[in-house]
């Protein structure tokens, strides 16, 4: 800034501090006169905010000033996200080297040019956060991938645990649970339920080892498998692939059951003892596609086996009355609301009354969103994912997300009274029961408000006294899991101990029973300390044996999973 502009810069403090305003006023006017006058009047227009403007006029050149503006405009970027790109277009104003200059621009253009293909992600926004000029930039193969704490994978076969781990596998997510011995804590490991197929050649195998990205190499193929899949995808602005599809093994994936037990390995760990069990969730039959569970609840158990697991399914809602309504004598109604599908289940005293699953879920949403105005679906979903007040929408993407949320639990909620009132043997309740809701799609802002709402339009045959979030609404399907495996573990150890404490088991066991565990003969991977090492060992045609028929002591699949 040249002296002149220093004393104009002065005089103007002066008089305006002679005016009475505070310093921190005089601090916007100030930087507000810095902007250029064309993006003062997006301003004005109220295109662009006073906390955009702000950022804005930090940066030294008009010309980037405007460019910076007008990307704001068009792509609707928030004020964090102009903090962000204003710091960068600094930092390159003020580089020291042509060549570092350089690599700035280079960057904040790729930047640009991804926002503008798919819109403003959380990962685009990690991106810019992280970028620095001696890290190379994206397209050269060189993106760090970022882990939330809570998601990074603890190996559990470093921790003591009790016996008996819960798995919920999901369409969208698959979580690990188990309870630590030392201090009672449940721990939980949790992914995306993704993949992404790369070369196993030496060029890439460096490149994923130089980022830090865990690969797994199966023949001649290699694959980055949960999160830092997703997280790669959305860089390289691929999708990908999905071992599950609506709650289930997806059919048109044929590497799907590696895929699940590449990543069930990783989050499980071996197990400590010769059949351990493992509860995993399993959904109820939908009543609203053609598709049954037999497939998919035969092949995890196959795939848990193999691990050394003695597997136990669980209904998915179920797990979430098992997780919440410990209190209520698990009595209530229990809805996992995911990626692929809605679960439900009424339960009675731990017994499940009714129970079934829709194919709408999170997925449903952004599918139909996506069509209704014309968008890509993973856009749709980063937008709902990156915080939607469903009382509160913004923009008209967010109000079809609203329209198509509610019609969701109105749907719900009419099944459920459907189905209530037509089956012949439900229990009666003596007094008012909770329901709770769990499952990602659960998560957004105003979900129990919109619930409530939708729920005093019906006439529901149930009297309901609360209606609430489950308190970790991602994990408390693991969470239900894992409590029914630490019970059946409970349970064996005594059936094992002696006459005198036998079959205090809850029904909950009896309703997911499947084979009895000394017919198993799971064994443990013998002498592996990593799960990265074993996990190379899984041989594809390992878990392709399947059983062809629904194995003995299974409830039958079309009941609902209902005892009666
Ligand atoms: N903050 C959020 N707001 C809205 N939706 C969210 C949020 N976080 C995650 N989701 C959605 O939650 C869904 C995933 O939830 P979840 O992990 O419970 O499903 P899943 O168990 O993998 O699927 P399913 O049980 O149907 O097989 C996805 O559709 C995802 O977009
Ligand atoms: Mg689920």
């Amino acid at each position: 800034m040249g002296e002149e502009a220093k004393g104009f810069g002065e005089q103007l403090y002066s008089r305006l501090q002679g005016k009475g305003l505070s310093k921190y006023q005089i601090d916007k006017v100030l930087a507000l006169q810095r902007l250029d006058s064309e993006v003062s009047d997006l301003g004005v227009k109220g295109l662009l905010s006073e906390a955009q403007l702000l950022e804005i006029s930090k940066i030294g050149s008009a010309a980037r000033q405007k460019q910076l503006a007008s990307l704001a405009v068009e792509k609707n970027l928030p004020a964090s996200w102009v903090r962000e790109l204003s710091k960068l277009i600094r930092k390159a104003e003020k580089s020291r080297t042509e060549a570092e200059t350089n690599k700035y621009w280079d960057f904040f253009f790729e930047i640009k040019e991804m926002i503008e293909k798919e819109g403003a992600s959380p990962a685009i926004l990690q991106l810019i956060k992280h970028f620095h000029v001696d890290k190379p930039i994206p397209h050269q193969g060189s993106v760090e991938v970022v882990e939330s704490a809570d998601r990074r994978v603890l190996s559990f076969n470093k921790m003591d645990l009790e016996l008996g781990r819960g798995l919920d596998v999901g369409t969208v997510n698959i979580c690990a649970a188990a309870l630590r011995r030392e201090d009672g804590e449940v721990v939980y490991n949790i992914q995306r339920n993704a993949f992404l197929d790369v070369r196993s050649d030496t060029f890439t195998k460096k490149m994923l080892m130089k980022l830090g990205i865990d690969y797994i190499v199966q023949g001649d193929k290699g694959y980055v498998l949960g999160d830092p899949a997703f997280e790669l995808a959305n860089i390289f602005e691929k999708n990908t692939r999905r071992p599950m599809k609506d709650g289930m093994i997806s059919p048109v994936e044929p590497e799907a059951l590696l895929i699940v037990s590449l990543l069930a390995a990783e989050l499980l760990g071996h197990p400590q003892s010769q059949g351990e069990v493992c509860a995993f969730s399993v959904p109820a039959d939908p009543i609203d596609a053609e598709r049954n569970v037999i497939y998919h609840r035969g092949a995890l158990e196959t795939v848990l086996r193999k691990l050394g697991y003695s597997p136990k399914p669980m209904l998915e809602g179920h797990a979430v009355v098992f997780a919440e309504l410990a209190e209520q004598d698990f009595t209530g109604i229990g809805i996992s609301c995911g990626g692929g599908m809605f679960n439900v289940c009424i339960a009675y005293k731990s017994v499940p009354a009714l129970t079934f699953s829709t194919s709408r879920g999170g997925d449903w949403i952004d599918n139909n969103v996506a069509s209704a105005i014309g968008m890509p679906a993973s856009l749709v979903c980063a937008v709902k994912e990156g915080g939607v007040d469903l009382k509160n929408p913004k923009d008209r993407v967010q109000e079809a997300i609203v329209i198509y949320y509610r019609n969701l639990i109105q749907y719900t909620l009419e099944t459920i009274k459907q189905r209530f009132e037509s089956a012949s043997n439900m229990p009666t309740f003596s007094k008012p029961i909770d329901l709770v809701c769990a499952g990602g799609t659960s998560l957004i802002e105003g979900f129990i408000d919109v619930f409530m709402e939708e729920f005093s339009k019906i006439n529901f045959p149930i009297e309901v006294a609360r209606i609430r979030l489950a308190r970790d609404p991602l994990r408390a399907i693991a969470a239900g899991c894992l409590q029914a495996a630490l019970e059946e573990t409970r349970a064996l150890r005594e059936v094992q101990e002696g006459p005198a404490s036998t079959l205090k088991r809850t029904p909950v066991t009896k309703v997911s029973e499947t084979i009895p565990i000394d017919r198993l003969s799971a064994r443990p991977p013998a002498g592996k300390s990593e799960e990265l090492v074993e996990l190379e060992e899984v041989q594809p045609e390992e878990i392709e044996d399947l059983p062809a028929e629904k194995p003995p002591g299974q409830p039958n699949d079309r009941d609902d999973g209902r005892r009666r």
